[in-house]
């Protein structure tokens, strides 16, 4: 159980903490030794990591560290979450001009990973949640899904992200999960959780933005594409960004970042469908097929993506990606896009359900972020996914019932309606 008078004990020191830094900061700026200042910042910043360690107390479990990643140098820890970076990582070398396709799950959703490498030919960097006990089954089923799949070692890294409350317990992992064949193993997967409601886990708000936040900070690469775990990218879209990327010199250090390139969302209406392209995206539209994201039930969530004017915008001949136009930001808009290292991170105290990705879109038109559209890119949504995901979540640890829902939901309205008035007195 997380101990709140440890933590608010945490929030104390950190806020003493600051002060102090600041107070120090004033004295070197006051007494003009700046040149002394930078020098001596290497003992500041050990000093600052040491004191943060004291601040942050664990009752029992890992200490939190800044720990060296292929991504960089790294704290291992963020708020009350402890992060294992890199748990799963034998990636051969990537190199940083490139793409990483980022995405976050439970347990329970880790098999929609290999729909996605079927259509993604680089890196890709999964969070998963893994509370407790859960951290042995993401174990062993991520070792089973390797066997299965073996490009899943090749190109795909796993980092577990648990409560500091509820630390990541592996001892029942017993190196792999029982089944005949691997579409067995993606039953077990999916069903994973569906039959211990009783339990501890509607306790545990599923903390979104620490996850998504994690699998972009773990991106090796320049460019990093976050979308959700069930829907699925249209072929050749890393070869075809990173031809224009190129072509445009968005590689080049001097590259203004101000942009980030926005893939609008489509859903399938019924039956099953496998859009490769634009060129089948437009058939399977007129079959019916095919329908913008959110139709029905938040059309105005993605209308920016201009879907009618985007799919008439004809194909491109060569093998490159092409600017369609710009879009026009409105606040209930929650795209996907391929952005930078440096377009700014998620909001992590927001959890659950509502507002937590148009937060950060917000929080780019803020910072005078541009939405430009790709032309011939695209994501689908697999509405079975989505379906059978809210179905798991009833029966196991996501909504205990509609009224916590829509508790959960109004809380992260205020939040974000604070947050986005915050946003904007700051322009
Ligand atoms: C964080 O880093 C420290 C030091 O390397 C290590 O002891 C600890 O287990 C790490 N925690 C996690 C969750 O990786
Ligand atoms: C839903 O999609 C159809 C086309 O498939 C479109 O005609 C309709 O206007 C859309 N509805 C909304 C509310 O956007
Ligand atoms: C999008 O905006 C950028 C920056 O203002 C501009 O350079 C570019 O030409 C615009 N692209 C289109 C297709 O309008």
């Amino acid at each position: 159980m997380v101990d709140f008078s440890l933590i608010q004990e945490r929030n104390r020191k950190i806020q003493l903490l600051k002060r102090v830094l600041i107070g120090i900061f004033g004295v070197f700026l006051v007494s003009g030794v700046s040149y002394s200042f930078f020098a001596d910042i290497k003992d500041i910043s050990s000093h600052v990591r040491h004191l943060v360690k004291r601040a942050i107390v664990f009752k029992d479990g890992p200490k939190p560290e800044i720990v060296k990643t292929p991504a960089g140098f790294l704290p291992n820890f963020t708020a009350e979450y402890m992060i294992r970076y890199f748990y799963f990582a034998d990636m051969k070398d990537s190199q940083y001009e490139d793409v990483t396709l980022a995405s976050q799950c439970s347990a329970n959703h880790l098999h929609h990973v290999i729909n996605l490498l079927e259509r993604w030919s680089g890196p890709i960097s999964i969070a998963v949640f893994a509370p407790d006990k859960e951290s042995s089954f993401v174990t062993d089923a991520i070792l089973s899904m390797r066997k299965c799949w073996p490009q899943i070692r090749d190109k795909v890294t796993f980092h577990l992200v648990y409560p500091i409350g509820h630390t990541s317990d592996v001892s029942a992992s017993t190196g792999g999960l029982e089944f005949n064949d691997c579409n067995e193993l993606v039953d077990i997967i999916s069903n994973f959780g569906g039959d211990d409601a009783g339990n501890y886990k509607g306790d545990i708000p599923y903390p979104h933005n620490v996850l998504r936040n994690v699998a972009i900070k773990t991106s090796a690469t320049k460019y990093t594409f976050l979308i959700d775990i069930d829907v699925l990218p249209n072929e050749n879209i890393r070869e075809r960004f990173n031809q224009m990327a190129i072509k445009k010199g968005y590689y080049d250090e001097d590259f203004d970042e101000n942009v980030v390139f926005v893939v609008p969302c489509f859903e399938m209406k019924k039956g099953y469908t496998r859009s490769l392209n634009k060129k089948h995206l437009l058939e399977d539209f007129q079959k019916g097929l095919i329908r913008p994201f959110h139709n029905e039930s938040c059309w105005w969530c993605h209308s920016p993506e201009e879907h009618p004017h985007w799919m008439a915008i004809p194909l491109s001949r060569n093998d490159q990606s092409k600017i369609s136009f710009n879009a026009t930001w409105n606040k209930n808009w929650e795209p996907f896009y391929i952005g930078s290292k440096n377009v700014p991170l998620f909001d992590e105290r927001f959890k659950q359900y509502g507002f937590d990705r148009q937060q950060q879109i917000c929080e780019l038109y803020t910072a005078g972020y541009i939405f430009s559209v790709l032309d011939d890119s695209f994501l689908v949504h697999d509405v079975r996914a989505f379906l059978l995901r809210l179905f798991i979540f009833k029966k196991g640890w996501k909504f205990p019932h509609v009224a916590a829902r829509l508790e959960e939901t109004y809380r992260n309205w205020v939040l974000f309606n604070f947050h986005y008035q915050e946003s904007f007195l700051k322009i």
